[in-house]
């Protein structure tokens, strides 16, 4: 397929994991991909991976003037910038609010709240007319988690801002779109990244398992497609069905 013959398209955290798996697929799907990470070198070994036009960016999304370079090295090279699929994040070593200090805090919502406010103000002066913004968002920024606080709080904070950004896209003829993972095996949960596949291959993961990089990777190129047009402001769960019911309980046994 060559949904995206012609268009070209950043990717934020495309070193590992998810980006990496997205700038892949964007590519096959026929985009010019901007491979954008603090790990310059990861994104460098992605964007050879690719091969092509494909190239990489390094941006610290913390950092408000790092992320307009990171825009104006796309809008340089490529001319046009059509799909931004932010997605950097990080999510540290947190076990528990005790776990928790002043300056965790910070750097999760430095890179996962403040990260993708950066991305937003710096695509919106320049993405195209039909453009897409998809935010990695997580099931965590709909729902709280007892293990990192912090980290739901910050993604939280990333669904309102995707939320409240629909009219300044919308005024440039762009959509932007949350994508909220649940479980995925990547590095940012200590699993290697695993080789992809084509989509009909994808392996169906076990009602709340864990899914794999390109499972999300699929969702947010159909986010960011033509097809999901009247898909806006939304904060799409992609989770195998993890918050779809209560935990699962032990009922009492009777008497
Ligand atoms: N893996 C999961 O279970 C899971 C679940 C829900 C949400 N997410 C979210 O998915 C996104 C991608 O995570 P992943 O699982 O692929 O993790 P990952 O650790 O494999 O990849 C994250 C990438 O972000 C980059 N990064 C970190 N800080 C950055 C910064 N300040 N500037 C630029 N790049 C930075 C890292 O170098 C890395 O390449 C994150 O936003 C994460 O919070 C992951």
């Amino acid at each position: 397929m060559t949904r995206f013959a012609g268009k070209v398209a950043l990717v934020t955290g495309a070193a590992s994991g998810i980006g990496r798996a997205a700038a892949i697929r964007f590519a096959e799907d026929g985009a010019r991909v901007f491979c954008a990470d603090l790990n310059l070198a990861g994104a460098e070994a992605v964007a050879g991976e690719i091969g092509g036009a494909a190239s990489a960016i390094h941006v610290d999304v913390a950092d408000a003037a790092s992320n307009r370079m990171m825009v104006q090295s796309v809008i340089d090279g490529a001319g046009q910038l059509d799909v931004a699929f932010l997605n950097a994040g990080y999510y540290g070593a947190a076990q528990g609010l005790d776990t928790v200090d002043e300056a965790l805090f910070d750097r999760l919502v430095a890179i996962n709240l403040k990260g993708v406010f950066n991305g937003i103000k710096a695509v919106v002066p320049v993405i195209a007319s039909g453009g897409a913004v998809v935010v990695t968002v997580s099931a965590a920024g709909v729902i709280g988690h007892v293990g990192n606080p912090a980290y739901s709080a910050a993604k939280h904070g990333a669904v309102g801002l995707v939320k409240s950004c629909v009219d300044a896209f919308a005024a440039r003829g762009a959509r932007i779109n949350a994508i909220c993972p649940g479980g995925v095996e990547t590095p940012l949960v200590g699993a290697p990244d695993v080789a992809m596949v084509p989509e009909g291959a994808l392996p169906q993961v076990p009602l709340r398992g864990f899914g794999q990089a390109q499972h999300i990777a699929e969702v947010a190129l159909w986010l960011a497609s033509p097809a999901a047009g009247f898909v806006n402001g939304q904060a799409q769960l992609v989770d195998g069905g993890l918050l779809s019911t209560f935990a699962p309980v032990q009922l009492p046994v009777g008497p």
